[in-house]
């Protein structure tokens, strides 16, 4: 019987990252497989600059879909994956986490003669206002394979009826992929020295959701209980800006406070560096949550819930809303914690579970 062939679907940076480690384990065992890029992401920071560092080839099928409102961006993908599907016939379409591609490719899967594999399923943070709720929810009861990263999120799936037969914990690939570069970052990066900061010394922010940077007052909000830890505690602050926080910034005409410093998007080796060195992090992604609870670096999470829950659980993590007091308070708790706590993410040999399971 010839090995099955899959076909994976991405086209965010967090994709991107998290789908890393499958793809190298398909390449290394030699499984037939093809990487459509829906074009969701298409700046080289956010796009480009990932596929060259962690050494994929160029996928085979970039739909070039761009940016758009929501139903305009998945429809499009969605047309645009039909007829990749159906030129290349795979056995799987695998999809990862909870962007617009995912939801695509999902789709456009579950109308074709393909089977589809969630990868990052049961996940929820039980807030149907965020599209990211909506897409992995969906995407969940599409899939015939769902790959869960813990027994939380397997519980979860249980719980909305999903049936066992479905559902295998794998750890979350993130594990593999940070395990896989945090010696070469070590290794390789400047950006310790390229920005002038000092290990320990720094706090780390990224905010970039919609809930957050598209809501003038919720982005000041932030913004003034960052400041506020930072001029308390005298430290400088990082922002590696998302483009659309960005582009927030300036429609909003907000005005980033003395002491956070504004920096291009970084590549995965500097990220994972910033992570590693940094006192603290202020964050509202999904993915920095993980890597900064792998990596023993405390973070507070700006939103007002997390479908991470397994970061709080072990103290690496604590949510704080938008809130400047609320903010400031868990930044300071936070900062001092030594970062002692297990990983409940797994071994780092999610991956080869999932391509296991897979052929
Ligand atoms: C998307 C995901 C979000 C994820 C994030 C990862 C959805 C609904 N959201 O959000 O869950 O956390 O990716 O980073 O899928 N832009 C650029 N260059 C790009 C891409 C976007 O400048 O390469 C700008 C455009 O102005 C665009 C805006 O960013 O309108 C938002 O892009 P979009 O892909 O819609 O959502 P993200 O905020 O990136
Ligand atoms: N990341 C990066 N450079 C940056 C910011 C983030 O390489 O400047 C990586 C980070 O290491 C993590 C992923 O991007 O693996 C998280 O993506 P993002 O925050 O955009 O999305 P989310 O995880 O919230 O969906």
């Amino acid at each position: 019987m010839s090995a099955p062939r899959i076909a994976f679907v991405l086209g965010t940076r967090p994709e991107i990252i998290k789908l890393s480690p499958l793809l190298r384990s398909c390449l290394e065992r030699d499984i037939p497989h093809v990487v459509v890029h829906t074009g969701q992401h298409y700046s080289d920071s956010l796009d480009t600059v990932f596929f060259e560092q962690l050494e994929l080839p160029t996928p085979c099928h970039d739909l070039g879909v761009g940016s758009g409102e929501h139903g305009e961006q998945t429809a499009a993908m969605i047309r645009g994956l039909e007829s990749v599907l159906d030129e290349e016939r795979p056995d799987h379409v695998v999809v990862q986490g909870d962007t617009n591609s995912a939801l695509a490719g999902a789709i456009a899967a579950s109308k074709r003669p393909t089977s589809l594999a969630h990868v990052e399923a049961g996940l929820r943070s039980f807030d149907r206002e965020m599209p990211e709720e909506v897409n992995r929810v969906l995407v969940d009861h599409a899939a015939d394979r769902c790959f869960a990263p813990t027994d939380e999120s397997a519980r979860l799936l249980a719980a909305e009826g999903i049936d066992g037969d479905r559902v295998v914990v794998t750890g979350n690939t993130i594990v593999d992929a940070v395990f896989e570069h945090r010696e070469l970052a070590a290794e390789k990066s400047t950006v310790l020295t390229d920005l002038d900061l000092e290990s320990g010394e720094f706090v780390l922010l990224t905010a970039h959701r919609a809930e957050n940077v598209d809501d003038p007052d919720r982005f000041a909000g932030i913004l003034e209980g960052v400041e506020r830890f930072a001029t308390r505690a005298d430290r400088e602050v990082v922002y590696p800006i998302h483009p659309r926080a960005r582009e927030r910034v300036e429609a909003f005409d907000l005005s980033v406070p003395e002491p956070i410093r504004l920096v291009e998007p970084l590549d995965f080796l500097d990220f994972l560096t910033l992570e590693s060195h940094a006192r603290l992090a202020i964050t509202d992604s999904g993915g920095v949550q993980e890597e900064t609870c792998i990596l023993g670096t405390p973070c507070v999470t700006v939103r007002d819930n997390t479908e991470r829950p397994e970061t709080i659980d072990v103290g690496a993590n604590r949510l704080v809303g938008i809130e400047p007091a609320t903010i400031v308070d868990g930044a300071e708790a936070m900062a001092d914690r030594s970062g002692s706590w297990s990983n409940p993410f797994g071994d780092g040999d999610a991956a080869a579970r999932i391509v296991d399971a897979l052929s």
